[in-house]
């Protein structure tokens, strides 16, 4: 079986060299066919996604990531995969896997020459701004994030001249244009602890209003919240899940803190992207329901045997944008490279490292 990359598939003009290809050095496209040699290979990593890729599919997607871990030896390269991305790329093709501040202080550790983000567009921003000598790579740009959209550098001004002198945390799912006008970032796993860092008694934080509001109920700091909301995360409803409790009240409810705080309150946990997984692997529930992005379940159901995994399947649309071919031709082609201002990085680099020097 012959499998073409996505370049081939749209019958795209050949493509010129691109400056980090020029600086890393052209490698042709591997062959991906379907071969003895390739079953062979791969064999241990289909046995850690076998429950969730069924045996048809293996072929598709077996040439790609042996294409995929060859070449990042080739090129030093590693692939940072946050914890929603597709079973094959966080099980068979990723170097570390984690939730945004796993992958921010990795970011800033490895001695690779090359980074693959697998995740979305301010990820890779925040691993270029932790690794400005580094080629930083996206495998698609388009890859955004309704958070990040929803906030510019000048609102940011423009909040600082509304209320002079308060501090304002910016959760990393933000452009590196609002990292450099915060005071210091944030993420879900570590919201709490930025917060009462600063000694204020208002903060503001911005984008995620919910991200907020959940916050602003474990603190006595008072909390200004900007207006923006994960388009995955709300639109899950206290109603929904308590049906799911209804039909099986053992059942666990595991929430982001992206999701509405009316649905945090119907929840048994509700943490970051890796402290949803360790929940499930420390607890080993009969049966839960991650009230997150879809493909979580998937990568932790397959770590996770014993655990039975109800699933309504709210996708991130960013998230999927990354796909085995897209990170195989960004690797070949190092595309779509990440470039930061270097000033503008600088003041962003400020803010991400005050927030993981935090002890
Ligand atoms: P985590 O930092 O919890 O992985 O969340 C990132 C994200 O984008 C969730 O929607
Ligand atoms: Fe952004 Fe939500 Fe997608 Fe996370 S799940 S990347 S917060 S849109």
């Amino acid at each position: 079986m012959q499998v073409v990359t996505s370049s081939q598939v749209l019958g795209a003009a050949p493509v010129q060299p691109s400056p980090a290809a020029l600086r890393h050095g052209v490698v042709p496209m591997p062959n991906l066919a379907w071969t003895p040699e390739v079953a062979r290979e791969t064999a241990p990593l289909y046995e850690k996604v076998k429950s969730i890729i069924p045996p048809i599919e293996w072929p598709f997607h077996a040439p790609y990531v042996k294409a995929i871990n060859d070449l990042k030896k080739q090129r030093n390269a590693v692939i940072l995969a946050h914890n929603y991305q597709t079973p094959e790329i966080y099980n068979c093709v990723a170097d570390v896997v984690g939730d945004s501040l796993q992958l921010a202080r990795i970011a800033g550790q490895s001695d690779a020459d090359v980074i693959v983000q697998g995740g979305v567009h301010f990820m890779a921003e925040t691993s270029k701004i932790l690794s400005p000598d580094k080629t930083v790579l996206i495998p698609d740009s388009r890859a955004g994030c309704s958070l990040a959209s929803s906030i510019t550098g000048a609102d940011v001004r423009a909040l600082r001249r509304k209320y002079p002198g308060v501090p304002i945390v910016a959760y990393v799912n933000t452009s590196a244009e609002v990292k450099a006008e915060v005071d210091i970032c944030c993420t879900s796993s570590n919201a709490l602890k930025v917060v009462e860092s600063l000694g204020a008694d208002t903060v503001i934080m911005v984008p995620d209003r919910f991200l907020a509001a959940n916050i602003a109920r474990q603190t006595k700091v008072k909390i200004i919240a900007w207006h923006g909301a994960c388009e995955v995360h709300e639109r899950f409803t206290a109603e929904e899940l308590l049906r799911y409790r209804e039909d099986d009240p053992s059942i666990k409810l595991v929430a982001h803190p992206e999701c509405p705080p009316e649905v945090v309150d119907v929840c048994d946990f509700s943490g970051s992207t890796a402290a949803m997984i360790d929940y499930v692997k420390t607890r080993q529930p009969k049966r839960v329901l991650l009230v997150t992005e879809c493909s979580m379940a998937d990568n932790v159901a397959a770590e996770n045997p014993g655990v039975d995994f109800v699933r309504p399947c709210n996708l991130c649309p960013h998230m999927k944008r990354i796909t085995l071919p897209k990170i195989l031709d960004s690797l070949v082609y190092m595309r779509e490279e990440v470039v930061v201002d270097p000033i503008l990085a600088a003041r962003a680099r400020r803010s991400v490292e005050r927030m993981i020097e935090l002890k």
